[in-house]
C-alpha cells in the first residue's frame, strides 16, 4: 500500500495554525487559480476573517463593511441567532441527515412554511409543493424541467435579455450572456431572448413561434445579476396574462429578489405576477450553506413527479436535515426580524444617499438605482466612448471601470460585488439585518470612495500605473500556471 502524504487538519484550519499565507497559495494552485489570481493583484482577495456578522478584517488589519456575497447573506457571516441554533441541532437532532427515502421533520416543516408564506402572498398557491435542492441554478433546472413535463409537446422557452438564472446547461442557456454561452454551444434547444421591460416584443415573439409552441416564460422580477433592473410596472403582470391566456407555465426567478431583498416577500407577488412556479435559493442557506427551492403548482408538479415517474427528478443532497433546519431557522429569522420591511426602510435610505452622491459627482456616476437593500451604481465608462480603440478594448475598459471602482471602494472599507451581466455596476447588497449605525457607515464610505474618485477617470488615475500594466497583461495573456508571488 502506498503511504498517504501528510494531510491537512481539519482542526488546524479551525485553530488558524493554517496561515493565511498557505491558504491564499493553495488556493490559487488548486482552486480557480485565474480568478483567484486576478482578485488578489487588485488586493481584494482575502482571506477575510469575521469581526462580526457584517464586518471584517482583511490579511492587512483593515476593518471592511461587508456588502456583497451576491445577495446570499440575510444576516452577514455566522449570525449568533443561527449559530447559536445550528449548534443545538448539531447536539439534539436525531433525525435523518440525508433522509432521501423517508419522511424528514425538516424537509416537511419548512416545505410548509414556504408554501403558507408563498399563499398569504398569492392565495392560490395553498396546496403548491416544494422540491429542495442545493443551489439556484439547481432550483432554475428544475423549474425548467417541471415545465417541459407539464407541456411535453412545447419546445421554447423564453428568457430576456440581460438576464441571469445560473450557469448549469439549462439556465445558462436562458442566461442570454455570450461571455457565458459562447463556448459551450450548442445550448439546450429552444431558449429563445426577448428584450426585458419590453411587453410588446415579447407579443411578437409569442406570435412568430405561437404559443403553444411554448413551454415557459422565465423572468426574474428585478434583474440584480443584470445590474439591477426594474422593469416598468405593466411588464410582470403582462407576463402573467400571456401565460395565462395560452397556458405558458410561467417561472418566477426569485433566486435573488425573494425573501425579503428587494422589500417584499415575493417581488413577483408584489408586482401583480402570480407564477406557476417560483424559484428560492440565496437567503435560504442564512449565508452558511447551499439551500435551493423550486416551488410549483400541484398540478405541475405532479406532472413531473406522479406515481411511478416520482423519481424522474432528484438529488441526493437535497432537502437533507443540515441544509433543511438552516433554511428553517433562516426562515424564521427573516420573520421575526420583519426584515423586507426593514429591507424597504433601509433600501430608500440607501438610494437616496446614491442619487445625492450622482448629484455631486455626476462625472463619476451614470445612474443609481435600486429597491430594498439591493443596490447599483452604475459608473460611467473610465477612457472615453470617443476614444479611437479597437472595440475589444474598448470593452475591456468599460468592464475594468467596475473592477478598479471595486477595488477603490474596497480601499474605503466597503466590500462590493460586481453585476455578472453587467459591466459598468457594482451592486451593494449588504445583510438584511445590519445595524441601522452601520448601514450609515456604509454610506459614509461609499461617499468617502466617490470623494476620492469624483469622476470614472480618477478611478484610473488612482489606479497604480505598474498595477494597471498587470491587470492588461492578466486580461491579454492565455491562462498560465500562476505563483503566488506573481501577485
Ligand atoms: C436570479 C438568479 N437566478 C439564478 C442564480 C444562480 O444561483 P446560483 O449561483 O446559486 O447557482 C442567481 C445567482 O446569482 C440569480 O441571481
Amino acid at each position: 500500500m502506498t503511504s498517504l502524504p501528510p494531510l491537512i487538519r481539519a482542526e488546524d484550519v479551525l485553530s488558524e495554525s493554517f496561515s493565511a499565507r498557505q491558504a491564499r497559495d493553495l488556493d490559487l494552485r488548486h482552486g480557480n487559480e485565474e480568478l483567484l489570481y486576478g482578485l488578489n493583484l487588485l488586493g481584494v482577495a482575502g482571506p477575510f476573517t469575521r469581526l462580526s456578522p457584517w464586518e471584517l478584517q482583511d490579511v492587512n488589519g483593515e476593518r471592511l463593511i461587508m456588502a456583497a456575497s451576491y445577495a446570499a447573506t440575510p444576516f452577514g457571516e455566522m449570525h449568533p441567532e443561527l449559530t447559536d441554533f445550528l449548534r443545538d441541532f448539531m447536539e439534539q437532532n436525531r433525525a435523518m441527515t440525508l433522509p432521501q427515502q423517508s419522511v424528514s421533520p425538516w424537509r416537511a416543516a419548512l416545505g410548509a412554511n414556504l408554501v403558507a408564506l408563498l399563499a398569504s402572498q398569492l392565495p392560490s398557491h395553498a396546496d403548491s409543493q416544494v422540491f429542495f435542492c442545493s443551489s439556484g441554478t439547481e432550483a432554475v433546472e428544475g423549474a425548467l424541467k417541471f415545465a417541459k413535463a407539464y407541456r411535453p409537446n412545447a419546445s421554447y422557452f423564453i428568457s430576456f435579455s440581460g438576464a441571469y438564472h445560473g450557469k448549469t446547461y439549462g439556465s445558462l442557456s436562458l442566461t442570454p450572456n455570450p461571455e457565458y454561452q459562447d463556448v459551450f454551444r450548442p445550448l439546450v434547444p429552444g431558449a429563445l431572448t426577448s428584450p426585458y421591460g419590453n411587453l410588446e416584443a415579447l407579443k411578437t415573439l409569442l406570435r412568430r413561434v405561437g404559443p403553444k409552441n411554448v413551454a415557459a416564460i422565465i423572468v426574474e422580477p428585478i434583474q440584480g445579476e443584470g445590474g439591477v433592473i426594474i422593469p416598468p410596472a405593466e411588464f410582470l403582470p403582462g407576463i402573467g396574462e400571456l401565460c395565462r391566456e395560452h397556458g405558458i407555465v410561467c417561472i418566477a426567478d426569485e433566486i435573488q429578489t425573494g425573501l425579503g431583498r428587494t422589500g417584499h416577500w415575493f417581488e413577483s407577488a408584489a408586482q401583480g405576477l402570480d407564477a406557476d412556479i417560483i424559484t428560492l435559493a440565496k437567503p435560504l442557506g442564512g449565508g452558511i450553506t447551499a439551500v435551493g427551492a423550486t416551488i410549483a403548482r400541484a398540478d405541475i408538479y405532479k406532472k413531473m413527479l406522479g406515481g411511478l415517474s416520482s423519481k424522474r427528478h432528484s438529488n441526493t443532497f437535497g432537502g437533507g436535515a443540515l441544509s433543511m433546519a438552516v433554511g428553517l431557522k433562516s426562515l424564521e429569522m427573516i420573520v421575526e426580524g420583519n426584515l423586507p420591511e426593514r429591507s424597504r426602510r433601509l433600501g430608500e435610505q440607501g438610494l437616496a444617499r446614491l442619487k445625492r452622491i450622482q448629484g455631486r459627482y455626476p462625472g463619476l456616476l451614470q445612474d443609481v438605482r435600486g429597491q430594498g437593500l439591493l443596490l447599483a451604481m452604475q459608473f460611467h465608462p473610465m477612457v472615453a466612448g470617443s476614444l479611437p480603440l479597437p472595440g475589444a478594448v474598448k470593452e475591456l475598459a468599460y468592464e475594468a471601470t467596475a473592477i478598479l471602482a471595486m477595488r477603490e471602494l474596497h480601499k474605503s472599507g466597503v466590500i462590493a460585488n460586481l453585476s455578472l451581466s453587467s459591466k459598468r455596476t457594482v451592486r451593494l447588497s449588504p445583510a438584511l439585518n445590519i445595524p441601522e449605525e452601520l448601514f450609515g457607515e456604509l454610506l459614509d464610505r461609499v461617499d468617502d470612495f466617490a470623494d476620492r474618485n469624483p469622476s470614472a477617470g480618477k478611478i484610473m488615475t488612482n489606479t497604480p500605473p505598474e498595477l494597471l500594466a498587470r491587470l492588461g497583461a492578466f486580461a491579454a495573456t492565455k491562462p498560465k500556471k500562476r505563483t503566488p508571488s506573481d501577485g
